[in-house]
């Protein structure tokens, strides 16, 4: 199959596969974003499947040798990496449509997670809890630093420990066996939250011999997804969604059907979107549960956000402007980290003064810098950042550090006068579902160029 028209292909790592059903999504290393600002977004536009839910939740595919269809799965770059993961492994994926996958994890054939796969992904080590768990067995190439912190993953391995298993490093791989061939359930108490820490812990537990306490476990949205998954496929688990969950270990899991929850974040960037440009959207196929701290935080700063049905919300920019209010990003149910850098570009459009306190990544301020460059006012100290507003942002040449900034950065260029470039879009393609469609549709003048400049399509 030849690819889109109107796409360059290059000699750079662009990896592109057409997905089963012909549709291609880009994500050549130098595609960049030309986004024409100062349009208000006016529509409807729909939430996709929550990546972090649908990341843990492929990996829980592992621990049963029957197939688990799941629905609602976006299509995003993670995505598809993941199901890469499980491809290597053995596992078989089919997509019979093009959100939903059904994987059959029968005939495992190696217990491996390679750094190629890690080093693009580093929620591959989710695989070590369902392999460990099922197998006995596990290795996956040890996370490196990444753009927003060193992110290691001590705990997660600490747990595995306490659950029996012998850890250890070996040339950057971490690996990881139970001595028995099976995991022993034991009292998990995490110094510090994590969320993909607790996946990986609840997926090795549901197969231990006997009963695992997860103490300060994470509270996420999407650890009670994954939750719900494991609990059809036949695991005994409660308490997730709170700080404790008790898990009493089963001989075997079975096959399951599931769909994943909307993306909580990307349900957040659109309202901060409408509000940024002083437009009004309809943001359909979402959980409004989910994000109660964002939208109170939101509506402090004079957002208007009306609950129009369980799973859609009508947002606009009150009458009154955008007021300064300070954040400080903390475990769910208080703000998201995820949510930090979209909350710092809006800031630039509001009057006063804001200080955002980074508490959960080291490192994680790295669109401040281009938001300067855009004539933002953002001063940096330590984990916190205080933004003076509200700044006239111009167009300009930019470039996206990670998956968030990157998010900001499309915000930003939305309220600035004149053109911006976003270069280095791959970071967004790993996390929003045709992102550039999406806006579009709602009125933005956004398009994604190839590197040699050619348009490029997403389709
Ligand atoms: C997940 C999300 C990510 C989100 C983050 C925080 C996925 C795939 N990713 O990442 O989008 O930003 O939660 O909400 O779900 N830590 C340790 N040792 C560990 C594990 C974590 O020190 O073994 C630290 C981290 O460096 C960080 C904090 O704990 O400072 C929280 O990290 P964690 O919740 O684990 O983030 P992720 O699960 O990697």
């Amino acid at each position: 199959m030849s690819p889109p028209r109107g796409t360059v292909l290059s000699n750079v790592n662009t990896r592109q596969k057409p997905s089963p059903n012909g549709l291609f999504l880009l994500h050549d290393y130098m595609d960049k974003f030309v986004i024409r600002g100062g349009k208000p977004l006016k529509g409807r536009i729909e939430i996709s499947g929550a990546k972090n839910s649908a990341l843990p939740c492929l990996a829980a595919t592992l621990l049963t040798p029957e197939t688990v269809t799941l629905h609602n799965v976006p299509y995003v770059k993670d995505l598809i990496t993941q199901r890469r993961l499980l491809e290597d492994l053995g596992a078989t994926v089919l997509t019979p449509e093009l959100r939903t996958h059904k994987v059959t994890a029968k005939n495992i054939q190696t217990y491996e997670a390679p750094y190629e796969l890690v080093k693009t992904m580093r929620a591959s080590v989710l695989a070590l809890g369902p392999l460990l768990s099922r197998f006995g067995k596990a290795k996956v190439s040890l996370p490196g630093g990444c753009a927003i912190g060193t992110r290691p993953i001590d705990l997660h391995l600490k747990a595995f420990e306490k659950l029996g298993a012998e850890v250890s490093l070996e040339s950057g791989d971490v690996v990881a066996t139970a001595p028995k061939g099976r995991l022993v359930g034991a009292d998990v108490q995490f110094e510090k939250v994590t969320v993909t820490g607790t996946e990986n812990v609840m997926m090795a537990a549901v197969l231990a011999a006997g009963k695992t306490t997860i103490r300060n476990a994470a509270r996420e949205p999407e650890i009670e997804d994954l939750a719900d998954l494991l609990i059809k496929m036949g695991a005994r688990l409660t308490g997730a969604g709170t700080d404790t969950i008790e898990i009493e270990g089963v001989e075997g899991l079975g096959g399951a059907e599931h769909s994943i929850i909307p993306d909580r974040i990307e349900t957040g960037t659109f309202i901060v979107a409408a509000a940024i440009t002083g437009g009004e959207l309809e943001v359909s196929k979402c959980e409004p549960e989910h994000i109660a701290a964002v939208i109170e935080q939101l509506e402090r700063v004079g957002v208007e956000i009306e609950q129009l049905d369980e799973s859609t919300l009508k947002v606009r920019q009150g009458g009154d402007g955008l007021k300064a209010s300070d954040v400080t990003t903390e475990p769910h149910p208080l703000f998201p980290t995820d949510m930090q850098a979209q909350y710092m570009a809006l800031m630039t459009q509001a009057e006063g003064t804001s200080t955002i306190t980074e508490t959960i990544f080291e490192n994680r301020f790295m669109h401040a810098s281009e938001l300067i460059r855009m004539g933002a006012d953002i001063a940096i100290s330590g984990n916190q950042a205080v933004v003076r507003g509200p700044s006239k942002l111009t167009g300009a040449r930019v470039i996206a550090s990670d998956l968030r900034a990157s998010a900001s950065l499309v915000l930003a260029g939305l309220c600035a006068s004149g053109e911006t470039t976003i270069d280095r879009v791959y970071h967004i393609d790993r996390g929003y579902e045709t992102i550039v469609r999406k806006f579009k549709s709602v009125g933005a003048d956004i398009e994604r160029l190839t590197e040699h400049g050619a348009g490029g399509r997403e389709t």
